[in-house]
């Protein structure tokens, strides 16, 4: 039998360890006791080498290395964050299950972006969530703690709260918070250009509406410091042959960085 299990339901164990190798989802919803709930497989987390290169030359923090880890690793990484973040009272979902092969989540929603990206969302309903999201993500920061993957994708929504998900990117522990959170907002907002709304979103707010309730005021320096490097890369990344060196993730980068640039 498995080891490290901490399922109480062997039974249901059992079915689910059977079920994961038929199923080809990575991660798949579920049910247990009549309720809906997630299922996630083990998997390495490894830091892709492009990111390793860029980061070398332009130490953007998006770009940081995360810290390679084998799939085992990954999961009890990620099953000690959900439940640190719990004490701590940052929502996330609990954990009714896990071994060295998957764990299972109690359901937490539905994923932001199916709110936030529908093209007919009216400003009153983006704010809101954009508002409830600041101050989770203002939350995590205050406790001391990261996200590691904060685009809005990786938040849910349930009955007016947000809950975080997908804990499972870490880094070296040298590291400085500060950095990972930096890094956490830069992914956030870049998350949220990516919307099809009728209208543009004010960046200018969301950015002073975290910083205020983080109290993380030299953000606005960073964030002027990362447009900067931004704006030699953006000039590089006109030239063809550069233009097609880069990936795709990191032309992304040019669209929030043009929004920064008009920051006041
Ligand atoms: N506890 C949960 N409650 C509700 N939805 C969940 C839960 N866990 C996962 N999901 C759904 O499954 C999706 C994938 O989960 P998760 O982000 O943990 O996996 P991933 O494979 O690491 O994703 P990514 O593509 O971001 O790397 C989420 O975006 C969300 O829609
Ligand atoms: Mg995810």
């Amino acid at each position: 039998m498995n080891n490290n299990s901490t399922f109480i339901d062997k039974e249901y164990e059992n079915i689910l360890q059977n079920e994961i190798k038929e199923n080809k989802k990575e991660i798949f919803s579920s049910r247990y006791k009549e309720k809906k709930v997630w299922v996630k497989k083990a998997r390495a987390t490894l830091s892709l080498k492009s990111h390793r290169i860029y980061y070398k030359i332009f130490s953007i923090e998006i770009l940081l290395e995360v810290e390679n880890k084998n799939a085992r690793q990954t999961i009890l990484y990620e099953t000690n964050k959900l439940n640190k973040f719990r004490t701590l009272g940052i929502n996330s979902p609990k954990i009714i299950g896990r071994n060295e092969d998957f764990f299972v989540l109690e359901d937490c929603g539905k994923n932001i972006n199916s709110y936030i990206r529908k093209r007919d969302i009216t400003k009153n309903k983006m704010y809101y969530f954009i508002n409830k999201l600041i101050s989770h993500l203002a939350n995590i920061h205050n406790c001391d703690q990261f996200h590691g993957g904060a685009q809005a994708r990786n938040f849910t929504y349930n009955d007016g709260v947000i809950f975080s998900i997908d804990l499972e990117e870490s880094f070296n522990e040298n590291i400085d918070l500060k950095i990972l959170q930096f890094r956490d907002f830069v992914l956030f907002l870049l998350s949220l250009t990516k919307t099809r709304a009728s209208f543009e979103l004010d960046f200018q707010y969301i950015i002073y509406t975290y910083i205020n309730l983080s109290n993380n005021h030299d953000f606005i320096n960073r964030l002027q410091l990362m447009s900067k490097k931004m704006s030699f890369l953006t000039s590089l990344s006109e030239v063809g042959f550069i233009n097609k060196f880069l990936g795709r993730d990191v032309k992304i980068f040019f669209k929030l960085f043009k929004i920064l640039k008009d920051l006041k």
